[in-house]
């Protein structure tokens, strides 16, 4: 079943869990993050479809894929518009049948954010469709391998993170303690005091962006201090391209079993992260 993520992401913030949040690009991956939510006994799980691939699929066809695999299931599916700084793309993700959507205004003036983020809010709920916004910029460049040297982190204030929920009326906040996205250089220094601070002030499920590769004791006082939802992209491609080269190197396969490897592929790791998520 199709569902929007607030019933979810409330349901697992009240229970000190978190929902995964899992990119795909493509009907493999969306196959694969599916099936690792039936073999977790029926999610929820949310698939992710951020802007930056919408080359290699478009709004429509994540929609229907989705559908088509999901809508007469019992498990609950989400797909989410995952980074999405595009009004435009937006509305026609909220027209084309997405469950949730996040307005990324995290570069943006507080004020601008705010106000472009209410205005999603207004589009977005008027169609039963959830909004995550982000507040604070994630680390990159010297601490990932993604992003530019000049790219600064900017840990998420608390207190401007009660005001903005306030006025916005999102559902879900993506916040910024010390995570990257794409691969760590170095150890992670992930802020969990910030993070308490946040949840104390704001009470709403939280979103934690750059899960691969965070260590399990990191997730786990995460989820304890209001995390909800974690995204996972980058890992889910590294491992998938490894197990390709592996079969690559081993023979020269039809391009059936690839697609096959893929989707296996992305199953194991959504699985390995559904159950640091779930405590199990
Ligand atoms: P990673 O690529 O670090 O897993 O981050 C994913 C993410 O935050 C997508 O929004």
């Amino acid at each position: 079943m199709l569902v929007n993520f607030t019933s979810m992401l409330k349901d697992a913030y009240s229970r000190h869990i978190a929902i995964g949040s899992f990119n795909a690009y493509n009907y493999e991956t969306i196959r694969g993050i599916i099936e690792a939510g039936r073999q977790m006994g029926g999610g929820p799980v949310i698939v992710a479809f951020g802007k930056k691939y919408l080359d290699n699929m478009h709004l429509a066809d994540a929609v229907a894929i989705v559908k088509a695999l999901a809508a007469d299931d019992p498990m609950e599916v989400c797909l989410h518009l995952d980074h999405c700084s595009d009004i435009d793309i937006i509305r026609q993700a909220i027209a084309a049948g997405f469950g949730s959507v996040m307005y990324d205004g995290s570069a943006l003036p507080f004020e601008e954010n705010a106000a472009n983020t209410r205005l999603v809010c207004e589009l977005a709920h008027a169609q039963g469709v959830s909004v995550e916004a982000e507040l604070g910029s994630l680390a990159a460049g010297d601490r990932s391998h993604e992003g530019t040297a000049e790219d600064r982190e900017k840990y998420t204030d608390p207190a401007k993170a009660r005001e903005f929920i306030e006025r916005t009326g999102v559902d879900a906040l993506a916040v910024s303690i010390g995570t990257v996205h794409g691969l760590y250089k170095g150890t992670p220094n992930v802020r969990i005091d910030i993070l308490k601070e946040i949840d104390a002030q704001c009470g709403i499920p939280l979103v934690l962006h750059g899960g691969s590769g965070t260590p399990e004791e990191t997730i786990k006082a995460a989820i304890a201090n209001g995390i909800s939802k974690i995204n996972v992209n980058t890992e889910i491609s590294v491992y998938t391209v490894d197990k390709i080269k592996q079969l690559l190197a081993a023979k020269a396969p039809h391009l059936a079993d690839l697609s096959k490897l893929e989707e296996k592929s992305v199953t194991e790791v959504v699985l390995k992260y559904m159950k640091f998520f779930r405590n199990e």
